[in-house]
């Protein structure tokens, strides 16, 4: 089956009987301040392995043939962490952008984003905005980075959206159902999700694609982030193809 044919595995259009390597894959990138701690290393360093990690992991993704990585690499809720921190992470996401972006673009990697990532300043924003136009034509895999994300945000902003329309009297309030509030949420254009990895041994979503898992497969390992890489993405898809997926059928 080439890419093209691949069938959108929503929840109902699909038996669910044998799972082969995931369309959608959503990493929570968990684990990098513990990583810098445990080598008496500033946070700062945790983040920057954390960055290596995605090289190694985005490179694997694209060998295996996954069609959407979706990384989560800035929640709303990261605003709390210190002024520092904050400034270390945005530096580094300039920094990746500047020495990847060539690469990138020649690997066929689409670069998207969710979430509001205008709030991390104009010069960010611009450059991950020339970034994503650079890489728009790509097919070969597309690279989701939720920045400044959070899934109730997303899900409060779909709702507003089809509120707004029945206020205009272009929408039938019956006609808001599931599908009309997927269609409505910024990532409605990706493909379903089928599985969420989680760093670090933490088990839990922390806002992060809480509607789009719905039906997702979750896989939590150890492995704190900056040591991931391709042979642990490669054994996450062996665990993912692993499972039997049933959607709420037998
Ligand atoms: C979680 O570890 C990690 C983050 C909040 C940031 C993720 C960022 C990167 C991996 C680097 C840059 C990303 C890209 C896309 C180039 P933590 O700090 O919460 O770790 P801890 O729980 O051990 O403290």
């Amino acid at each position: 089956m080439t890419r093209s044919d691949k069938v959108d595995t929503a929840p109902g259009e699909t038996s669910g009987a044998s799972t082969d390597t995931p369309r959608h894959v959503a990493i929570i990138m968990d684990g990098n301040g513990r990583w810098a701690a445990r080598r008496g290393l500033p946070r700062a360093a945790g983040h920057k392995a954390g960055a290596e990690a995605v090289r190694k992991t985005l490179r694997a993704a694209v060998e295996a043939g996954i069609d959407t990585l979706t990384l989560y690499a800035f929640s709303s809720e990261n605003w709390r962490r210190s002024d520092e921190e904050v400034s270390d992470l945005k530096g580094l996401m300039r920094y990746y952008l500047e020495r990847e972006i060539d690469e990138l673009a020649r690997e066929g990697v689409k670069l998207e984003f969710i979430g509001d990532p205008s709030a991390f300043g104009p010069d960010l924003w611009n450059r991950l905005q020339a970034a994503a136009a650079r890489t728009e034509e790509n097919d070969r895999l597309r690279l989701v980075v939720a920045l400044n994300y959070g899934s109730r945000a997303e899900v409060a902003a779909a709702a507003q959206r089809l509120a707004e329309e029945v206020k205009a009297g272009t929408r039938d309030p019956a006609s808001i159902d599931e599908a009309a509030l997927g269609e409505a949420m910024q990532s409605a254009h990706l493909p379903a999700l089928d599985l969420i990895i989680r760093t670090s041994g933490e088990q839990r979503l922390s806002n992060f694609l809480l509607w789009q898992a719905a039906y997702a497969e979750l896989l939590f390992v150890d492995t704190l982030w900056p040591d991931f890489d391709g042979a642990a993405l490669d054994d996450a898809l062996e665990v993912f193809r692993g499972r039997q997926r049933r959607f709420g059928g037998r």
